[in-house]
């Protein structure tokens, strides 16, 4: 089928060069030229394992194109499926000028039948003021239809969770577009759900929240475990065995951060609000990440005692592993606060130091390594920040070799405390002690 794909970022790549994959003929509508160039030579202007191997097939193939031109991109085809960009206003809701301004553009130039799909996270009922634009907009009446057919990727695996799917929702109004969108996902083994468009847009939000609270649940449970001298892996273990449960996102840290939870929990929360409905708990689940990053601070300060003129190795820049993005990544929070605090930092990532470095240009009190060790040669600790699995492979003895004290902070759990403990660190993590702090209660 021929598909229109607008916006280029994590969603609109990853969903453009996948349809194209599956053998769809695609049409990559990007407004910023450089990004639009970079991807007609093959290159994907964010890293994503698999995403630029997918382009060039694509290119190759010649099923996916890109273009600034809006009007080109709306003209390619019947079906448009939205991407773009939908960031937080002031007030915690959604800023939907970019959804708005596709349906304008659109309802402009339609002559003929034309389906607009929401793949981006909008609030729910949002399919209901583009039909509204739409219509005020149109100059000929011709038919259209809405759906709501919400991403669930995530970033470092946003190709294969693409591709394999726990589920596809789809919220629609009228039997074509429901048979165009059947056509458009035949190939998936996965279960479909048709809903309507309000419920299609809801599931989106209310997962988002909803995941976002198992990790502020597990790492206030965390907090606890701590004190009591128990072990939070276990008791995520122990919980996640009950399939009522489930194993994933009981991972406790330093909190959620990122391009969709922040936003998308703020701006779940505004839903709430607006409809006069107690969304409490969602300001709860924030409020408990937020509390991550001075938890964190403290942990580093009880570990070295004053951070004033200490050197701190930090790894791990991005949010989360397998992605350069460092987005509400709670490593810009910690950073900025170690610094304030009067530490040098001397930071690695194996993917984000370039995006970090636009945001922390370098200076007297922060460095970026070209390894990981390079960051250690003579600092007073070093704190992890990120999981990445190049990190959890590291030579610990040349770890202890190269700090001058052998102290790790690990805000992601990565090694065993006993272990490190053995190995000769003093090592302090997440809701976890070591037999030697475990005695002392
Ligand atoms: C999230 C959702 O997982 C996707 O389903 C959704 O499509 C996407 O938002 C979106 O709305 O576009 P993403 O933000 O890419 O995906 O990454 P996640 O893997 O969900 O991680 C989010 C944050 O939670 C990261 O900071 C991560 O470190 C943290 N996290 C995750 C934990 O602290 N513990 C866990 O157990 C899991």
């Amino acid at each position: 089928m021929k598909v229109t794909v607008v916006g280029g970022g994590y969603v609109g790549l990853t969903t453009g060069v996948c349809f194209s994959h599956l053998g769809h003929e695609v049409i990559v509508v990007e407004k910023i030229p450089e990004k639009v160039q970079m991807l007609r030579d093959g290159k994907s202007p964010i890293y994503e394992p698999g995403l630029e191997e997918l382009l060039q097939e694509g290119l190759r193939k010649k099923r996916i194109s890109f273009t600034t031109d809006l009007m080109e991109g709306l003209s390619f085809s019947d079906v448009i499926f939205i991407c773009v960009g939908t960031p937080q206003n002031p007030d915690g809701s959604a800023d939907l000028h970019q959804v708005e301004e596709v349906a304008i553009q659109t309802a402009k130039l339609m002559d003929s039948y034309k389906l607009l799909v929401e793949k981006s996270t909008v609030p729910v009922n949002t399919h209901k003021l583009i039909k509204k634009t739409v219509k005020r907009y149109m100059k000929k009446n011709v038919e259209f239809d809405v759906a709501s057919n919400p991403e669930f990727l995530r970033e470092g695996s946003a190709i294969k969770d693409f591709l394999e799917p726990d589920r596809i929702v789809i919220g629609v109004e009228s039997e074509r577009a429901k048979s165009i969108l059947e056509e458009i996902y035949k190939n998936f083994k996965c279960p479909i759900i048709f809903t309507d468009p309000s419920t299609a847009e809801l599931i989106k939000h209310a997962s988002n929240a909803f995941l976002a609270l198992k990790i502020s649940f597990i790492n206030m449970v965390a907090d606890l475990c701590e004190k009591v001298g128990a072990d939070v892996e276990l008791v995520a273990q122990g919980m996640g065995y009950d399939k009522r449960i489930g194993k994933e996102f009981l991972k406790a840290g330093i909190g959620w951060g990122g391009s969709c939870f922040p936003k998308d929990v703020k701006a779940f929360y505004r839903i709430g609000i607006d409809h006069g409905v107690d969304f409490s708990l969602i300001k709860e689940v924030e409020r408990v990440n937020e509390r991550r990053i001075d938890q964190f601070i403290d942990k580093v300060k009880s570990a070295v005692w004053s951070v004033r003129g200490k050197t701190l190795a930090v790894w791990g820049l991005s949010f989360k592993p397998n992605t350069d993005d460092i987005r509400e990544a709670p490593s810009i929070k910690i950073i900025t606060r170690l610094l304030k605090e009067g530490a040098t930092v001397r930071a690695y990532d194996p993917k984000a130091m370039e995006n970090f470095r636009r945001l922390f240009p370098e200076g007297k009190d922060l460095s970026y390594a070209p390894d990981p060790y390079k960051a250690l040669e003579g600092a007073q600790a070093l704190l992890i920040l990120t999981e990445w699995e190049d990190f959890k492979k590291a030579d610990l003895s040349r770890v202890k070799e190269l700090l001058e004290v052998p102290i790790i902070i690990d805000g992601r759990n990565i090694f065993d405390p006993n272990e490190m403990n053995r190995l000769g660190f003093e090592y302090y993590c997440i809701g976890r002690n070591t037999t030697l702090q475990k005695n002392m209660y």
